[in-house]
C-alpha cells in the first residue's frame, strides 16, 4: 500500500479539514498556518497543518479572537503543531477564559434584569451605566449637580 503524500494541496487540505479554501488563505495571511510553494508555485501544506486547523477551529468555537489563537500557537516551540500535551495545556487555559467570560456575562444578565422596565439609564443608579463604579472611585459625596 502506498504511503499518503507528505504534503497536501490547498483543495485537499480544505476538504479534509472541513474548512473553505478562502478560510485557509485567510488563516495563512494571519500567520496561523504556513505553506511552502511547489515547483509549479502552488501552495503545499504539511499534513500536521490538519491538526493545527482542528485547534484553530475549536479555539474559534470557544470564542477566542484570531490574535489570541495566533499568540498561543506562536508560543509553541519552533511554532510546532500542538502535541497532545500542548493541547491539554491550551484547552485548560481556554476553559479558564471561558469560565471568566461566563461569569462576566452572567453578571451582566443579572444587572440587566434590574434595567428591564426601569428606563432610568442613570449614571448614579444603573449598574450597567456605571459598570466600573467610577463614581465610587471619585470618593464619597455628591458628584452630580441637580437641575
Ligand atoms: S436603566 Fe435603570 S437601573 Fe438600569
Amino acid at each position: 500500500m502506498a504511503s499518503p503524500p507528505k504534503e497536501l494541496g490547498v483543495g485537499e487540505l480544505a476538504e479534509r479539514a472541513g474548512v473553505a479554501v478562502s478560510a485557509l488563505h485567510f488563516y495563512e495571511a494571519k500567520g496561523l498556518i504556513h505553506s511552502v510553494r511547489s515547483s509549479g508555485n502552488q501552495r503545499r501544506y504539511a499534513r500536521s497543518v490538519l491538526r493545527r486547523l482542528a485547534v484553530i477551529k475549536v479555539a474559534q468555537r470557544v470564542g477566542l479572537p484570531l490574535a489570541a489563537i495566533a499568540q498561543a500557537l506562536d508560543a509553541l516551540p519552533s511554532g510546532r503543531t500542538p502535541t497532545v500535551a500542548d493541547w491539554r495545556r491550551l484547552s485548560a487555559s481556554w476553559k479558564q477564559e471561558l469560565e471568566e467570560r461566563i461569569q462576566t456575562l452572567t453578571q451582566l444578565r443579572d444587572q440587566l434584569d434590574g434595567c428591564i422596565g426601569c428606563g432610568c439609564l442613570s449614571l448614579k443608579a444603573c449598574p450597567l451605566r456605571n459598570a466600573q463604579d467610577t463614581l465610587a472611585q471619585e470618593g464619597a459625596g455628591p458628584h452630580f449637580e441637580s437641575r
